[in-house]
């Protein structure tokens, strides 16, 4: 055993305790329990979750773990504690904190939400250091991992209030990557569970960009993606704060595009149609993408589509096609 390792999970599990209770059970809770109520997490998700609020005095982790046989090295070394001038200080000040739990379930870092509007980052994160690899680790995997197993299905989510919320709502296949786009091994991480993922990614411009990118991460380790979007611009957090978990099951089950169909949207949205470069252009594109990604029979829908609305024919779309498949050998 890595008695280094041992040490660092140690102080992040005391630390834990110590930001939950300071949440739940002091006055300097109650704002951030406010904050909480607001945004539609009960007491029970908290506990759950173990949501903690960092105080905003500048030493209080620092003190509590020096008590403890902690070195002001090795909180700053973990990530707790940050050295200022000849000064060790807490890292997170005034935040409120989300453990984050490794595939054991044990806190090895946390993410800090700042609960005012102008302060930047919105989340402070912890640091990478050798026991917290963010490239190798999905938020919350520890629990929804027995229902991606069940279900074959995971739900790759962007944030950790997605995460949270889905959850309360009866949604716990729920995953996320911490502010980063997808790894090749958080993907070969899901492989080991489940055959398809259902990417839920914000819709803003960032979301649709990740989204793109996670799919051929997702397909070079042998995992289907699928793609769901949410209506109105709202992340899955707001959709589910707003309408309910029985209403996001049915988007689960009525709106998931197919990488095919997500991608040729895309391309649509972008696309200049009311030009007819810009609609030649689309074709064109539209054909590419079936001929690198399409099955024989998503190619003969979509080509039926294509058909129709821009008045050509099956046979004239085919013979194209079949350069680009041409190319792609
Ligand atoms: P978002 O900006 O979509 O935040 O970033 P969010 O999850 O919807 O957060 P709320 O609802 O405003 O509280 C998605 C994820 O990117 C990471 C976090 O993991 C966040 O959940 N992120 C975002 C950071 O690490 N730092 C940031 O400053 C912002
Ligand atoms: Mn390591
Ligand atoms: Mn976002
Ligand atoms: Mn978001
Ligand atoms: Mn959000």
């Amino acid at each position: 055993p890595n008695t280094k390792h041992q040490r660092y999970r140690e102080a992040h599990e005391l630390t834990a305790k110590l930001y939950s209770y300071i949440l739940m059970n002091t006055d300097a809770g109650v704002q951030a329990l406010t904050y909480l109520e607001k945004r539609g997490i009960s007491r029970k998700t908290m506990v759950e979750f173990r949501l903690g609020l960092a105080p905003k005095a500048g030493d209080t982790v620092v003190t509590f773990l020096r008590k403890r046989g902690f070195q002001d090295a090795e909180l700053v070394a973990c990530g707790l504690a940050v050295e200022m001038g000849t000064r060790t200080l807490d890292r997170f000040r005034g935040r409120l904190m989300i453990p984050i739990l490794d595939k054991k379930g044990e806190v090895i870092a946390f993410g800090g939400r700042t609960m005012e509007q102008d302060v930047k980052p919105k989340y402070l994160n912890s640091p990478e250091n050798d026991l917290f690899h963010k490239s190798r680790l999905l938020y919350n995997y520890h629990i929804a991992r027995k229902t991606i197993r069940r279900d074959r299905t995971a739900l790759l989510l962007e944030g950790y209030m997605d995460v949270i919320s889905l959850s309360q709502a009866g949604i716990q296949q729920g995953v996320a990557t911490l502010g980063t786009s997808l790894t090749e091994e958080q993907a070969k991480l899901l492989k080991s569970d489940c055959d398809k993922v259902i990417i839920s990614y914000d819709g803003d411009e960032a979301g649709r960009k990740a989204a793109v990118r996670a799919i051929d991460i997702l397909v070079e380790a042998g995992l289907e993606p699928l793609i769901l979007r949410i209506p109105d611009g709202l992340d899955p957090d707001e959709y589910v704060q707003t309408h309910g978990g029985e209403s996001f099951k049915r988007l689960l089950g009525r709106q998931t595009l197919s990488v095919v169909q997500f991608l040729l949207d895309d391309l649509r949205q972008r696309a200049n149609l009311v030009s007819s470069v810009g609609r030649t252009e689309y074709v064109r594109q539209a054909l590419q993408l079936l001929a690198e990604r399409a099955t024989p029979v998503e190619q003969e829908y979509e080509l039926r589509n294509l058909s129709q609305e821009f008045n050509l024919s099956v046979e004239t779309l085919k013979e194209e096609l079949r350069t680009f498949a041409k190319q792609n050998i």
